[in-house]
This record gives C-alpha cells, structure tokens and sequence, in this order.
C-alpha cells in the first residue's frame, strides 16, 4: 500500500521521528526529575497531503486501517487519536490547520514501552510544521506532543518521550532536566553499547498502574511539602512516610541520583551497576516490574560482556535494555534471547536491529 493508492495523489511532504529507550531515570519526569533517554533506529513516518473534501482522513500502513474524520468534535480511537490530538493542539496554539490526509507507516514496536505513541505525534506534528511552514522549534514539538497525548489519548504522561523523540538520536544519550527542559547531549559510557529485547509481555495494568503511581507521588511531595520529589536530594528524608509512599518516594530520589551520578561521567561497570540497582528499586520500591521482566533481566546481568540490564519504560511488561560491551551486542542478544525463550516466553530483539552487525 501507498500513500498514492489511498489518496489518489502523492504526497506533498513526510517526515520521521524515532522511537526511544530510556537508559536511566524512571518514573522520575512527572517528579520533575532527571531522564536519560535515547533514540532508537525504529522510526515512524508520516506522509501528509491536502485533502480536498474538507475533511482529515488518516491511513496507518501497519493496521491497515482507515479513519475519516467527519465530526471534529469527536475524537476517534487507537492511532488516530494521537493524529487528531496533534491537529487539535495545534489550532489551540492558534494555527489554522488545512484539512489533511495522513499515511502513517512505523517500524517502532507498539506496547513495548518504546514510544510509539511519541513517535508518531513528533512525526505528525513535524510534518505539519514543514507542509504549512508553522514558526515551531523542536522543544515546542514536544511540548505540544505531550499535550496531544494527555488530552486526547488520555495518558497522564510526562514529558521524556516526547522530548527524546524530538530531540534525540542513536548515537548519544540525552540528558533532561524535566523541570527547566534543561539538556545536554552525551556520549554512551566508553566502550559499550546497547541492547533492548522485548519480553513479549503486553503492558497490562500500565495506564492505571500508571496514574496511580503518579497520584502516590504528588501525595508524597505534599505530605514532605515540595513542590515535587525532584525536590528531594537526601534518600533518608522519604523514611518517615507511610507506605507505599515511602517506597515511591524512595525509588524516585534514588532513580534522580543515579541519573545526576551516571552524567557525571562514570565507567561503563559503574553506569551497568547503577541500572541494575534502578531495575531493583522498580521492582521492590515502585512496584512496576512483573515476573517475565526480572527473569529476562536476570539472564542478561549474568551473561557475559553485560554492563548491567533493567525494565525499561513505564514498566508492567513491555521490553528491557542492557548497557553491553561494544561489538558484542548482537551475540549477548542472542544468548539471552534464547535463555528467556526456553523459559517459556516468546522475546524479541529490536536493539541491535536485525541486519545490523
Ligand atoms: C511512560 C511515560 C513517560 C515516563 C515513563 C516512565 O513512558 O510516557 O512520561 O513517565 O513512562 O519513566
């Protein structure tokens, strides 16, 4: 399929934009906190039009599945949402936005924790700014992304994947301060590189599991009496409170410190022993890991070249990344790919790319 056989004509513009993996900083940028993403090589890709009918009409290549929007008061479902949301923020921003016709193709996995959703709502809205020439930076994507992804997909996100995909690329981490949008580009720890597997496991729970860590989270800032736990820099201080809240807490402060300790510029041992105590602290104090996930994670800590291995993402299943010695990517996967598999689980490798290496 192609955009000229849905639409009859070709396109006149497209744009791309990554998904993401976050190596550090979990559940710590709507605390404010401190992130550590980067891009990986799976892209979505948006080809856009104009439509001639006076309506939008969206095509996504993977579902093979069309979506006319005929009422622009109702906000459709599943991968139009987010196309949708993107029109509509931009019109809030107050930019009149031409009926459309969107074709949607992706290779980022869906429901693995790497940011599909964020890739497809920076493609979108790059692809509009380039169609109708719209003055808008890079952070502003952003900005206007997550906005799309809370108000009409309905995630209480933060803002690192919208950030990463905007703003990131293969070859170097991305370090955020959520809070200022501060950021810096940094190298990956020397002689290393990264490996992500998917468990397999669909991210069950994730959006009300989700909200309620959240809402856990903003109790625990108001209880210590901070704006957020970004504001936390001492560990000891969450001790007092109530559980769960003191857990949360607890993972939040620690998961910002291992961030501000890794961009300070540590050996590659040193960043792999800090995600293996962020995968511990999301296991034991978040309450986000689930069994498949710390199996698959066990196996890549033990096997040999490895760093260090977590969840990544929101967590509940969906994939997890290993920081590994550089050149053996591909080899460790496999290994551990087939250690997972014999376990009864069906993984998938997406990092190093099938081909690469
Ligand atoms: C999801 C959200 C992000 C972030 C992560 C957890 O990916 O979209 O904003 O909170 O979970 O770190």
């Amino acid at each position: 399929m192609n955009f000229q056989k849905i639409f009859d004509k070709p396109p006149e513009t497209e744009a791309s934009a990554p998904g993401r993996v976050n190596l550090l900083g979990e559940h710590t940028d709507y605390n404010d906190g401190f992130v550590l993403p980067t891009a990986i090589p799976q892209s979505t890709t948006v080809q856009l039009g104009l439509s001639t009918d006076g309506h939008h009409h969206f095509y996504s290549e993977n579902l093979d599945e069309q979506v006319d929007i005929l009422d622009s008061n109702h906000t459709p479902s599943g991968f139009a949402s987010y196309i949708f949301g993107c029109i509509h923020v931009l019109e809030q921003a107050g930019y009149t936005i031409s009926s459309l016709n969107v074709y949607v193709t992706s290779s980022v996995p869906m429901g693995s924790g790497l940011s599909s959703s964020a890739a497809l709502e920076v493609s979108t809205l790059r692809a509009v700014r380039q169609l109708l020439n719209l003055p808008i930076n890079d952070v502003e994507i952003a900005q206007l992304a997550q906005k799309a992804e809370i108000h009409y997909a309905g995630v209480q996100c933060g803002i690192m994947d919208q950030m990463a995909s905007s703003l990131a690329d293969t070859e170097h981490m991305l370090f955020l301060d959520t809070r200022t949008l501060e950021r810096r580009v940094l190298p990956f720890p020397s002689g290393a590189e990264i490996v992500v597997i998917d468990s397999g496991v669909p991210r069950t729970l994730a959006s009300s599991g989700y909200n309620q860590r959240r809402s856990e989270c903003e109790a625990a800032a108001r209880s210590l009496e901070v704006k957020a736990l970004r504001d936390i820099t001492d560990a000891r201080i969450v001790e007092d409170l109530p559980e769960p809240l003191r857990r949360r807490a607890r993972h939040v402060v620690t998961e910002d410190n291992r961030v501000l300790e890794a961009v300070r510029g540590v050996s590659s041992e040193r960043f792999g022993e800090l995600m293996n105590a962020s995968h511990a602290s999301l296991r034991d104090d978040y309450e986000v890991s689930v069994p498949a996930l710390d199996i698959l994670v066990e196996i890549l800590q033990k096997t040999a070249g490895v760093f260090g291995a977590r969840l990544t993402g929101a967590g509940f299943g969906g994939a997890c990344v290993a920081l590994v010695a550089a050149g053996k990517g591909r080899a460790i996967a496999n290994h551990a790919l087939e250690a997972y598999n014999q376990a009864g689980y069906t993984g998938q490798i997406l990092v190093p790319e099938t081909g690469d290496k």
